[in-house]
């Protein structure tokens, strides 16, 4: 396998060469040289069972051949022009993302990542409503620039002094830890009433738009309950405020049903963003819009890379993928059948707080007593996950959810090697509970 260091020179590199703050999942981490489906092998040929994708990236699974045909193709064929010239594949993947998106999405700016596709969908709100204010949710992730790192509602991810200017924050839809101390059934939906006394105590009462992730994913798979976002939406519409679907992890058929999470919720947004699993690894972003709103980018807008040949036909691959190999219907029925599983185990294992998500799209919340957040223990969990060959992810507020966000294609027999794992790795760290 292709590599020419080992594994101690490339940690010792990485500690001398990297900045700081690019952190490892591992406290002791694989040196991964190859992918190949819903795999991950190390230089000594160890197979990892991957159920993280990447940070939920890698949606029809590593190297899938069309795909990697696909980008060889372009790549032997033309590689860059910019947007300044005229090539097909940015314009195919355009009409795709059009047909794919519901209501009046129809316009499309597409870019390298999903930092940028944030940052372009602000600005465009902006622009075309002639507010400024932005409302964003507790709890959110929305990127790594100065702008999306002020979206970004979790001091883990906030490394400036001074924010952004213009965001105010309305609380998330937790459930399992309500910040107005509700139970979900007779909690008059306050979180939703939430983002209202935002606008009418923190705004000029005209903000320009909302960003919000249909499920939370960095923010630990927070999943709103069925009428939140309608009840969101009503009042954004009710005070002419615009709304952004931050799709980055939940899109392109992930959540199941839908090719976009907030369709789950039967809501039409007027911005929808994109990135992470749409080219399966390849860098991309995507915003789409309605031509209304896309009226506002007048001036001129170019990045460089944005809309390049390979990206673009990597995502058309990929969603070509996606919809050949039925791969919406099998998120769908494999990520129930992890939910049925984990649900199942919960029964008996008090420290799985929570199970939430749709599809493939999970997360566990590990706690003690009171719902205290196992942070540490968490971390214990997933690293013994890993010493046992099966990888997931770790997120929330208090670090202390498992992630589970695998490749598209996953069978059953992969789902059930993860539950097994899961188990005895929170036993072994946390112990076996008491019948
Ligand atoms: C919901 C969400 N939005 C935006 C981003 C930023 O995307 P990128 O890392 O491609 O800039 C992420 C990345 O994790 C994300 O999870």
């Amino acid at each position: 396998m292709n590599v020419s260091l080992n594994r101690d020179e490339i940690h010792r590199k990485r500690e001398q060469f990297v900045v700081p703050g690019v952190k490892q999942l591992f406290a002791d981490p694989p040196l991964f040289v190859k992918g190949s489906g819903v795999f991950l092998y190390d230089e000594k040929g160890r197979e990892y069972l991957d159920m993280f994708a990447g940070i939920c990236t890698v949606s029809v699974g590593h190297c899938h051949p069309k795909v990697t045909a696909a980008t060889v193709e372009q790549v032997q064929t033309l590689q860059h022009t910019s947007t300044a010239f005229m090539t097909e594949p940015m314009v195919t993947l355009a009409e795709k993302l059009s047909q794919i998106t519901p209501g009046n999405l129809s316009k499309s700016m597409i870019t390298n990542s999903g930092t940028e596709a944030n940052e372009f969908a602000i600005r465009l709100a902006r622009l075309s409503s002639e507010r400024f204010q932005v409302i964003a949710l507790e709890h959110a992730y929305h990127g790594e620039s100065h702008l999306a790192a002020t979206l970004t509602a979790n001091h883990n991810w906030r490394a400036e002094n001074v924010p952004a200017s213009g965001i105010v924050y309305a609380a998330n839809a937790y459930c399992y830890r309500c910040p107005f101390k509700k139970t979900p059934g007779s909690c008059g939906l306050e979180c939703a009433k939430d983002v209202e006394r935002v606008i009418q105590t923190q705004t000029n009462g005209k903000p320009a738009v909302m960003i919000a992730e249909p499920i939370q994913g960095v923010g630990g798979i927070i999943t709103p309950p069925d009428d939140y976002f309608p009840e969101v939406k009503r009042i954004l519409d009710n005070y002419g405020v615009l709304f952004i679907s931050d799709e980055v992890q939940t899109g392109v058929g992930r959540t199941g049903k839908h090719w976009f999470g907030i369709s789950n919720w039967n809501v039409i947004p007027d911005f929808m963003t994109m990135a992470k699993g749409l080219a399966n690894g390849i860098p991309i972003g995507a915003v789409i819009t309605t031509p209304k709103i896309a009226e506002a980018a007048q001036k001129q807008h170019i990045n460089t890379f944005g809309g390049n040949p390979i990206s673009c036909r990597t995502a058309l691959a990929v969603l070509d993928v996606i919809e050949e190999e039925d791969l919406m219907a099998n998120a769908l029925k494999v990520g129930t059948y992890i939910m049925e599983g984990l649900k199942d185990m919960q029964k008996s294992q008090p420290a799985m707080g929570d199970v939430r998500g749709k599809g493939l799209m999970i997360g566990v919340e590990i706690v003690g007593e009171n719902k205290t957040p196992l942070a540490k223990e968490t971390a214990r969990i997933v690293e013994k996950m890993k010493d046992e060959g099966v990888i997931c992810g770790k997120g929330g507020l208090y670090g202390n959810v498992i992630r589970i966000q695998p490749p598209m294609n996953i069978t059953t027999e992969n789902a059930n090697t993860l539950l097994k794992v899961l188990k005895t790795s929170i036993e072994s760290v946390i112990g076996t509970p008491v019948h």
